[in-house]
């Protein structure tokens, strides 16, 4: 059962206080255009995680992720507990979203995971895109054009706050692509970008950071950011991804990073593969065990 089904009360009055929690909230430094509404309503026409739909096959496989997560980066204790205080200084907070290929749910998990964090956890939580080539999320929440990450590696000294994008309904705050340029890698290898992803880190050592990168076997930023990131959850969509592209995209992400989870997405559950799941994790034992090499942790999917 999540925070939020605890706390109990009727899901309006619990929407309404929330959005007015956040809403005292917001960083001072961010300006008022950039506050935007989530349109609950849209992004569930889309697939994408409601509030409201606490018992959908989502939301649980969501929460088993999130739970998963959230422990690998020491946000949980064993116990299942909350930590409740998190130490100033270089904190396991920063989370990478890529696959091997294209189109595979990079986008829609990364998404979903900061939904779920922000909205059911209420978990600070600031989504960047880091797909330069192909941004989505800006798109995905129905933000404006406007700077973003590829800006701020340009300029330094633009405002990081000025550049986000603040929701009025929870802790989420997002950070688009930015300008459109050529050779994203070049600017991600520079130092100023680690030096970047690590005062975010840092900020505000109990929100998330998920980026949401891009395919490891198309070009070579995922592989540039998994210097820099604390935990890469590797997407495979279920039978379609090849063994092959799985497990070389994993290697070369594991000899930079070892701290690496596998996603399963799109992938048939239930009596005679009828029902359709958006998550599963590889576990061990799991149907698609095959596909994981042996230096990657597989995660097990846990109900809450
Ligand atoms: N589990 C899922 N359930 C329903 N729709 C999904 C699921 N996973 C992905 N999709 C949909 O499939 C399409 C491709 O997914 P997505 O954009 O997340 O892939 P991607 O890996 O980010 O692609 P790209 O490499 O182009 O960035 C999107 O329309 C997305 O909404
Ligand atoms: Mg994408």
């Amino acid at each position: 059962m999540g925070v939020i089904e605890k706390a109990g009360g009727s899901v309006h009055n619990l929407a309404a206080k929330r959005a007015n929690k956040h809403r005292k909230k917001v960083d001072p430094r961010i300006k008022a255009e950039h506050a935007f509404d989530l349109d609950y309503a849209k992004l569930a026409e889309a697939g994408y995680y409601h509030p409201d739909a606490k018992a959908s096959q989502l939301a649980l496989e969501l929460r088993a992720v999130k739970r998963r997560l959230l422990r690998r980066i020491g946000f949980l204790r064993a116990s299942g507990e909350r930590q409740s205080h998190r130490m100033p200084g270089r904190q396991r907070n920063l989370i990478m979203v890529t696959s091997a290929r294209a189109g595979e749910g990079k986008t829609f998990n990364a998404v979903n995971l900061a939904l779920s964090l922000a909205l059911e956890d209420q978990i600070e939580t600031l989504l960047i895109d880091a797909d330069v080539p192909r941004p989505r999320v800006r798109d995905r929440f129905g933000l404006a054009a406007g700077p973003g990450l590829t800006d701020k590696l340009l300029d330094p000294s633009l405002n990081i706050g000025s550049l986000q994008y603040r929701a009025n309904q929870a802790p989420l705050s997002i950070l688009a692509e930015g300008a459109r340029i050529e050779r994203a890698s070049e600017l991600f290898a520079n130092e100023d970008c680690q030096r970047l992803l690590a005062e975010l880190s840092t900020q505000t050592p109990d929100r998330l950071i998920i980026l949401d990168a891009p395919p490891v076997l198309a070009t070579t930023e995922a592989v540039v950011l998994a210097k820099y990131v604390d935990e890469i959850v590797f997407v495979v969509e279920a039978n379609a991804t090849p063994e092959p592209a799985v497990a070389s995209a994993i290697d070369e992400l594991l000899d930079i990073n070892p701290n690496l989870s596998l996603m399963l997405n799109r992938c048939l559950i239930g009596a005679g593969g009828s029902h359709y799941g958006s998550y599963e994790y590889y576990g061990p034992g799991g149907e698609a065990k095959s596909a994981m090499p042996s230096r990657a942790e597989g995660v097990c999917n846990e109900a809450i």
